[in-house]
């Protein structure tokens, strides 16, 4: 029997705990969650209801249940310590203590990372702790420009010229806004390309690739509308996406093999866990845009029903440094995972809304996130909704799989109706190749 501890409680969590049950080993799965996913309910022995960062009461839960290892979903606990104060209770966990998860928290540590250890991806870049120099920084940089606030915001973070900030002068202010609040602020270059997720298992030496994702941030179909948690994302049955080449993914893997041992050398901790890449494929190869220290979501939706080894082996093997003794394989399968998400998504979702899910004729899967199961049925509780999945030989008909089950979602819902549709991805596959020429 393994007893598994899983924080968090949106869709990606769901998969993740019916991966953990798909393991060979008879597996009893304790959620602590914010609120209760009724997706995640079915594959669960006790369900805490608490915040993912309440140390105290997690710390309580794990003592009580005494599992043989933990998961976090978000990055939220892992920033708050919760793998750390586990560890001092002699629980170990398949995701990073807090000096390394500070790959996804402190995108200035990350930067200053690359450049001390000499690894590839860094766009040019600055780090600022003061106004001095930002102007001169951004005349450097001419109209094109990212700008990073440090620490967790979010996804609100990070502003873009000609997406969230007008012009230079939009830039500075935003820039000069983060100093105020965070002390530090990283001013970068922006790469133009095509966007890529690559997710590995690390156990801090060793780095096992998952198939590639993309996903779309954008609200609505053409990429337009607001940011978002992400809309939805697709992945091909080679791993590799359609518009990307092969030396795309030896880069990006290189990069996070040198950036884990660059972070055992700095931290002198281990990074146990997902290293999820965003990268971008350019003209000049690939650029870094971030690292998360936890799965995509919704990219886990594309990887995980696609993974052919045990997960529980593959988290023990995290935990103990074995992950080199082990082969780790998905099936050779494209997918297209869609979220549903409530009218007024992200800005003035609904609340408090029912939807129903009438019968349709499809294979999909279905993952449960932000909704509340009552006794009359499903209600909208204000962010993304439902994701579904659609698994098959080729995109075209993963692609129909998860839009034939979206349809069948009926209440003050939208989706994108684009992701991983041939015409879209056509138009990427042509742009990168006039890219490079
Ligand atoms: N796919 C976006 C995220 O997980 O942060």
């Amino acid at each position: 029997m393994k007893k598994i501890l899983l924080v968090g409680n949106g869709a990606r969590e769901h998969v993740i705990a019916e991966t953990l049950k798909k393991s060979k080993h008879e597996v009893e799965i304790y959620v602590v969650g914010k609120a209760r996913n009724p997706g995640l309910a079915e594959y669960s022995t006790e369900y805490m209801i608490a915040e993912v960062t309440d140390l105290e009461a997690i710390r309580e839960f794990a003592l009580d249940v005494k599992p043989d290892f933990a998961v976090m979903g978000p990055e939220a606990p892992i920033a708050a310590g919760v793998v750390d104060m586990l560890l001092e209770i002699e629980i170990p966990s398949a995701s990073p203590l807090e000096t390394v998860g500070r790959l996804e928290t402190s995108k200035a540590f990350t930067r200053d990372l690359l450049m001390k250890y000499d690894i590839p991806g860094n766009p040019k870049f600055k780090v600022f702790f003061e106004e001095d120099g930002i102007e001169e920084f951004f005349e450097d940089l001419g109209d094109d420009f990212v700008v990073k606030a440090d620490g967790l915001k979010g996804g609100k973070g990070v502003k873009v010229s000609g997406d969230h900030l007008e012009g230079k002068s939009d830039g500075i202010k935003f820039a000069k806004e983060c100093l105020v609040d965070a002390g530090r602020v990283v001013v970068e270059e922006k790469i133009v390309g095509q966007e890529f997720s690559l997710m590995c298992f690390s156990d801090g030496k060793t780095v096992v690739p998952m198939p590639i994702a993309q996903d779309h941030k954008r609200a609505y179909d053409n990429d337009e509308g607001p940011n978002t948690g992400g809309m939805g994302s697709y992945s091909d049955a080679n791993h590799i996406l359609p518009f990307l080449r092969d030396d795309d993914l030896t880069q990006a893997l290189k990069i996070t093999q040198k950036v884990a041992e660059a972070l055992f050398k700095e931290t002198g901790a281990l990074f146990k866990g997902i290293m999820y890449g965003g990268f971008f494929a350019t003209k000049n190869g690939v650029k870094l845009v971030e690292y998360n220290a936890r799965f995509g979501d919704p990219e886990v939706m594309n990887v995980l029903p696609l993974l052919k080894t045990d997960f529980v082996d593959i988290c023990e093997a995290i935990i103990a440094g074995s992950l080199d003794k082990i082969d780790i394989e998905f099936e050779k399968k494209a997918t297209v995972c869609k979220y549903v998400v409530p009218e007024g998504y992200p800005e003035n979702s609904a609340k408090n809304k029912k939807i129903e899910i009438e019968d349709g004729d499809n294979n999909a899967l279905m993952y449960f996130s932000s909704v509340d199961g009552r006794e009359d049925g499903l209600y909208l509780s204000g962010s993304r909704a439902i994701a579904f999945v659609g698994i098959a030989d080729t995109l075209l008909e993963a692609e129909k799989i998860a839009q034939s089950a979206l349809i069948t979602v009926k209440g003050p819902v939208f989706y994108r109706n684009d992701i991983g549709k041939t015409e879209v991805i056509e138009k990427k596959i042509q742009f990168m190749d006039k890219l490079r020429g």
